[in-house]
């Protein structure tokens, strides 16, 4: 009974189309570019009833297979893409999380995985032990992750590809098909970016972020919050690196896969949780790129824009830093690898371990997305983290303001 209701819900939602790009408690709406073809509907419908399978401990399996998210919001649904159903629970003990931070090939990965996500190529033979540890996933405005997993993988990439491909990601192809799609309210979060500010990132940083640019006030203000996910336009750049992190719980084991070195970082992680070292030996074709941008995207950046888009990203950076510290598949090495291409587009940032602006408190971001319940006092998710202006800890509640 429940079994089928849970099949039903996640079939309806495929209909409905529930998505993090109004995020919870809005009405939600698919992002044109990833609108599925009837054929693809058809074979995720037909994927996910094989998934469903006979087994002796049915209840259990079923509550395993409802989605924390769902539970914690029952007025919405999950992204259907984001729910695995398996026929076998991992043990708390291997149990990992897929936390995928925007824009950093989080679908490449998530269909490596075993995850029905859009655009996933083919039915990839997982291998390995990570594809049946990793069952449940957050992102952006989802988090759909236990609080108690073993471990937290964490999908990321140089920030500031990250930030260009955002801006890029976000703009629609259509505007009246975009208003049409998904509402006013999107529509007009967009516009207020794009339409009316920016229409580049070259732009944005040359008009809005330079001393002397030519924005208004307003624009100009944009391009900063743009950048600094302080306020909401598009979703990638919103639910940025701080976000991700102080999502999940505080002292969570956190295991990372850099874009830059995908397979490599695969074979660290499933060595991490217990696999066979060199799993995918060096071969990159065993996960396929998908989802990799428009070649349309514009993403020139003149030099003098570059250091000003990397100043604002200067606390992202700073955050981005201390995941692959905390990383504990990767080795000091890989760490410094990642810091030296880090340097080829933000050296300034990069070296550094303070940034001119403190680190904002994003308690309210993640009260309405993480899934709080009122007046539960807000872990400091992310722990001690030595970022922003000098070392300082995360405020413990919302009243807790960042003062100093
Ligand atoms: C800023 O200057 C550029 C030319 O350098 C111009 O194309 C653009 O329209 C100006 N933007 C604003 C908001 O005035």
């Amino acid at each position: 009974m429940i079994k089928s209701l849970t099949v039903a819900i996640s079939l309806l939602s495929m209909g409905l189309g529930v998505s993090y790009w109004e995020g919870t408690g809005h009405v939600f709406s698919l992002r044109g570019g990833d609108v599925l073809t009837k054929k693809d509907e058809g074979a995720r419908m037909s994927s996910l009833q094989v998934a469903v399978k006979e087994v002796d401990d049915e209840d259990r399996l079923n509550e395993y297979n409802l989605s924390p998210y769902e539970r914690h919001f029952p007025m919405w649904l999950l992204d259907p893409w984001m729910r695995k159903y398996v026929d076998s629970i991992p043990s708390k003990e291997n149990e990992v999380c897929l936390v995928h931070v925007g824009k950093s090939a989080g679908y490449t990965v998530a269909c490596a995985l075993g995850f029905n996500a859009p655009g996933c190529t083919s039915q990839t033979n997982p291998i390995g032990l990570l594809p049946s540890y990793t069952t449940k996933w957050s992102h952006a405005g989802e988090y759909d992750c236990f609080d108690d997993s073993a471990y937290y993988l964490f999908i990321v990439r140089n920030p500031l590809d990250r930030a260009v491909s955002a801006f890029n990601y976000g703009k629609p192809y259509t505007w009246e098909r975009a208003r049409a799609k998904h509402g006013e309210k999107y529509y007009q979060r967009l516009k207020s970016l794009y339409l009316d500010c920016f229409d580049t990132i070259e732009q944005l940083a040359a008009w809005g972020l330079a001393p002397g640019g030519n924005a208004t006030e307003t624009c100009k203000q944009r391009a900063i919050d743009a950048i600094e996910g302080s306020a909401r336009f598009e979703n990638h750049l919103y639910y940025n690196f701080q976000y991700h992190l102080e999502m999940v719980p505080k002292d969570a084991r956190i295991v990372t896969m850099r874009t830059e070195h995908l397979v490599e970082d695969w074979n660290t992680v499933e060595a991490a949780v217990g696999g066979e070292d060199e799993l995918l030996g060096q071969d990159q074709s065993l996960i396929p790129r998908i989802n990799t941008g428009s070649p349309k995207n514009d993403k020139y950046l003149s030099d003098e824009s570059k250091v000003l888009v990397c100043e604002r990203l200067c606390n992202e950076i700073q955050v981005y830093k201390y995941i692959l510290d905390k990383s504990i598949n990767l080795n000091q090495k890989q760490v410094e690898e990642s810091l030296e291409e880090l340097k080829l587009s933000c050296p300034v940032e990069a070296a550094a371990s303070s940034c001119e602006t403190v680190l904002p408190d994003i308690t309210e971001k993640l009260m309405v997305n993480r899934g709080y319940d009122d007046n539960v006092e807000l872990d400091p998710a992310g722990g001690e983290i030595s970022v922003g202006r000098g070392v300082h800890r995360l405020p413990t509640r919302k009243s807790e303001q960042l003062s100093n």
